[in-house]
């Protein structure tokens, strides 16, 4: 039985095997990581002109783990969805660069692990993240550009 609220989206042992799986929620591309023993999901699509984050690298920034978008190599959290930008404090008096976050721009989802089965939470519509534009715009089985 499917726990209320909750989306299927595959059995644990075979997400920790392929570590990236990219299931769809109501036509919704989303991808789902396994790295470094957890769990993430968030919006395939990226926030900033809509590239394929499920073809990109994981980094770690600043001790985050962070999807490099393959497209323009935008960076973004994979526990909370924030953009990480470089930037300089120009008040400082010998400014050096240092990541900073642009704020949540990817939409994320919550996992659940039940009984070997992994899920993802019903999207919270009423909140909206940069990356929903794109999310809709590939909803209506456009075909995935690489
Ligand atoms: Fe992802 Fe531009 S589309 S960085």
């Amino acid at each position: 039985m499917q726990p209320d609220g909750l989306i299927f989206i595959g059995k644990e042992d075979d997400i920790k095997k392929s570590q990236r799986i990219t299931p769809k929620i109501d036509g919704r591309e989303i991808v789902v990581f396994y790295h470094e023993g957890k769990f993430h999901a968030l919006d395939s699509r990226c926030y900033h002109e809509g590239g394929p984050l499920c073809f990109g690298e994981i980094e770690d920034i600043d001790g985050q783990a962070c999807i490099v978008c393959p497209w323009h190599k935008f960076k973004i959290t994979l526990e909370t969805g924030e953009g990480l930008y470089k930037g300089i404090n120009p008040q400082e008096p010998s400014p050096t660069p240092k990541w900073q976050s642009k704020g949540v721009k990817q939409r994320i989802y919550k996992i659940t692990i039940d009984s070997g089965n992994v899920y993802v939470s019903s999207p919270d519509f009423s909140v909206s993240f940069d990356s929903d534009y794109y999310a809709e715009k590939y909803k209506q089985g456009g075909e995935l550009a690489i």
